[in-house]
């Protein structure tokens, strides 16, 4: 069989535990994988004195696929977010994340639903000045460019993955430009998918919905801001940031990476869920079509979680991220 190269950055924090345990479980599916290190973020710094370095853009866009764990970002000073930054860099335009209930493990039962979230503008553009003593702006940009790309990638993914409902959340009463604008190209995108239905839901009432009946929803469509805090509420409703897979979606590579970030109040204390990221392994191998070892893989999870002693803290539970670890390797 022909050698799949993968480029993986461990990350910060939590991020090197819970790849060496997806590093094990991915070694079980006996799929020639090779995981090709790279550095970003704070490691890469110490490393190359360079935050994002070339050798690591090169590295993914050779392979064409990457696995990252969490980087952490400075809170209010200090360097810009080295994720939205690789985003941005390689043109990894659709941020997407099923959020799926576990049985006996999640709050709300019956959730399955997708977050499609924009991935290169809005807010996060980084455009952000001191225009006065005591006055600052952040800008935010919308583009028909990025918003149609997003709505179209989100009616494909409905279209393929049986999913019969596409929800667009906005604040377009409020921000009529910006917003006004990623809803007519979401309507606009809509008409050629006849088969989906189409609808809208202001922000925070969408919030107040997820929380009541979230069973209801389907496809999410929303801008990289309310994308990024829904992602998190909706993660919370299934049992947390230790359960949800993502990926970065662009035209020639993806990097593949879960909700949560470095979680640095239980780094190094061998209690990190290791299960997002073993799920985000398993969408990024059916990225790579191979399905059938993905279903497999998902399937070995969820029987090691039905069982109370393979479960991590942050779902009641007293096992180490190596022990659940383990009993997913044993389950495949
Ligand atoms: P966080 O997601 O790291 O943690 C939030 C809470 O969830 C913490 O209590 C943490 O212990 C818990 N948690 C997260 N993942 C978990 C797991 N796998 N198992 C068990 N518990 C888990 O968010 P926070 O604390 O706001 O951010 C920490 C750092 O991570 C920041 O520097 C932030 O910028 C960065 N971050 C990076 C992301 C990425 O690399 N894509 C995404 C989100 C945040
Ligand atoms: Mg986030």
């Amino acid at each position: 069989m022909k050698s799949i190269p993968i480029t993986l950055i461990e990350g910060d924090g939590i991020g090197p535990e819970i790849a060496s345990v997806m590093k094990k479980v991915a070694q079980a599916t006996q799929l020639s994988l090779v995981f090709e290190p790279a550095l970003a973020g704070q490691a890469a710094l110490e490393a190359y004195a360079e935050l994002l370095p070339d050798r690591t853009l090169k590295q993914i866009k050779q392979n064409k696929v990457a696995l990252k764990g969490p980087l952490t970002t400075p809170v209010g000073k200090g360097f810009r977010s080295i994720n939205v930054l690789l985003r941005k860099t390689l043109k990894l335009f659709a941020n997407v994340r099923p959020v799926r209930s576990i049985p006996q493990i999640s709050p709300y039962q019956g959730v399955d639903l997708v977050i499609m979230r924009e991935n290169t503008e809005d807010l996060y553009a980084g455009i952000e000045h001191e225009i006065a003593p005591g006055v600052v702006e952040s800008i935010k940009v919308i583009t028909r460019v990025a918003s149609t790309r997003i709505a179209q990638y989100a009616f494909e993914y409905a279209m393929k993955n049986g999913r019969k409902r596409v929800t667009s959340i906005h604040k377009a009463n409020i921000m009529k430009l910006s917003d006004g604008l990623f809803l007519e190209c979401a309507r606009k995108v809509s008409k050629a998918y006849p088969k989906i239905q189409y609808d809208e839901l202001i922000v925070d009432n969408a919030c107040m919905q997820l929380v009541s009946k979230p069973q209801q929803f389907d496809v999410l469509l929303l801008e990289n801001l309310y994308g990024d805090i829904v992602s998190d509420l909706a993660a919370g409703l299934v049992g947390g940031l230790g359960l949800v897979p993502g990926a970065n979606i662009g035209k020639k590579c993806a990097i593949f990476e879960s909700v949560h970030g470095s979680a640095p109040d239980i780094a190094g204390q061998g209690k990190a869920n290791p299960t997002a990221m073993i799920l985000t392994f398993a969408m990024m191998l059916e990225y790579l079509g191979k399905g059938k070892v993905a279903k497999q893989v998902e399937a070995a999870v969820f029987k090691t979680l039905a069982n109370k002693r393979f479960r991590t803290p942050d779902l009641g539970g007293r096992a180490s991220t190596e022990e659940l670890g383990e009993a997913v390797v044993r389950a495949l």
